[in-house]
């Protein structure tokens, strides 16, 4: 693959497809990671003199516009960071985007609207997908490709686009490359593995993955009540998949045969509903019970506090820990511990640890904690899952050659 240093970019319009699909509470970004992480390619562009036409997704539009997921607030964002005014056009390919980028002087950087207000950039038939490439490709010269965290779609932006131009790895795909290598090649260990989120149908390529490569395994959040309900215990009314039941049955005998263990919660903090999120209003029912004594009209959030310190003890001694998912509803400080103790388990050790996951990631950083005590925070969710998996990548694969 290419780099940016491989392209000479002084006065030529450089696409860079981003991901800047950031957290927000309206229009406020509840967390920049993902601006920060790219930011630096975006800087080095300037530094040498492109024309910097920046272009992302944000959430899941249906292909028109739609003024909550306007990235407008990023652009913003983008520009405080930089430290340099960025342009922002009001649409992608239309007379905005056109007229933004012909004005762009050398150094300079415009963001363009949400690529996803196109139906071009999702479809699944080509010749949509790349009518729109087309369109985007009339407004470079060149292209990055710098959006980690969108890598495993098959999008005009990410997989057509740089079919059209000539193109370079930006340095954050570079970074998380390498970072991802190092879990699937040579990996020291004990490599442990923790796991959360809500479903267990997300995972199910990369459990079965890491069933031949981990040495433990440890599922919390909204999916570990699938494997408990496989163990035989009640989950009341958390999050459960039935049709998952088959499939994590098979999981823990794979483990149990290969020996991978499988560490599952032994206690859970529950309540009666979902806290909210937004007030933190306090949680009167809030009460800790073992993970086989969840009452039928209760739900569990969180892992408890043995399971935390069991967690904390299967973590100790590991050399490599890939974690994606929060344990938790750490939105809300009630059913936050949990997620907290993996983080302080993460900083404690001496393992090289992978943060994987925009809501794990999210999760650190609006927990508190110091980015730099991990050894790698990923900007990717779904593509370092599928990376894992052994998936070919759509957008990395379009950046060969
Ligand atoms: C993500 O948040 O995982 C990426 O930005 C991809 O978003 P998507 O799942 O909506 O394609």
């Amino acid at each position: 693959m290419k780099t940016i240093e491989d392209l000479d970019v002084a006065g030529r319009r450089v696409f860079v497809r981003a991901d800047l699909n950031v957290p927000l509470s309206g229009a406020t970004i509840t967390d920049d990671g993902r601006i920060r992480a790219v930011a630096p390619t975006i800087a080095k562009l300037v530094e040498r003199g492109a024309k910097v036409v920046v272009a992302s997704h944000l959430g899941r539009p249906k292909g028109e516009p739609d003024p909550q997921f306007s990235l407008a607030p990023v652009a913003v964002r983008l520009g405080e960071i930089l430290g340099t005014p960025v342009a922002f056009a009001t649409d992608t390919v239309g007379e905005s985007a056109k007229a933004t980028v012909a004005a762009l002087a050398d150094g300079e950087v415009t963001l363009l609207e949400n690529l996803r207000f196109n139906a071009g950039e999702t479809s699944k038939d080509d010749a949509e997908r790349g009518a729109f490439a087309d369109r985007l490709a009339d407004l470079a010269d060149l292209y990055v490709g710098d959006g980690f965290g969108a890598v495993h779609r098959k999008h005009a932006s990410v997989f057509d686009l740089p079919a059209r131009l000539p193109h370079a790895v930006g340095d954050l795909i570079a970074t998380e490359v390498g970072v991802l290598k190092r879990l699937t090649e040579e990996v020291e260990r004990p490599y442990v593995v923790v796991l959360g989120g809500s479903k267990v149908s997300d995972k199910v390529g990369v459990i079965d993955n890491l069933l031949g490569k981990a040495d433990r395994i440890l599922i919390g959040g909204g999916m570990a009540y699938t494997f408990l309900k496989a163990k035989g215990h009640e989950v009341g009314i958390s999050l459960l998949q039935e049709d998952q039941i088959p499939t994590v049955l098979d999981y823990l005998k794979r483990g149990e045969e290969s020996g991978v263990e499988f560490v599952l919660p032994v206690d859970v903090a529950i309540s009666g509903s979902f806290p909210d999120t937004k007030t933190f209003a306090p949680v009167e029912d809030f009460e800790v019970v073992g993970a086989d004594g969840i009452p039928a009209d209760k739900e569990g959030l969180d892992i408890g506090p043995k399971t935390r310190e069991l967690f904390a003890a299967k973590l100790a001694d590991a050399k490599t820990v890939f974690w994606n998912g929060p344990v938790g509803v750490f939105e809300h400080p009630a059913f936050a511990e949990g997620t907290k103790a993996v983080a302080q388990a993460l900083v404690d050790g001496d393992a090289f640890s992978v943060v994987g996951g925009g809501d794990s990631a999210a999760a650190v950083r609006i927990l508190g904690f110091d980015e730099t005590k991990f050894g790698h925070i990923s900007t990717g969710g779904g593509a370092s899952l599928e990376y894992l998996e052994g998936k070919t990548l759509p957008g990395l694969a379009a950046l060969e050659g």
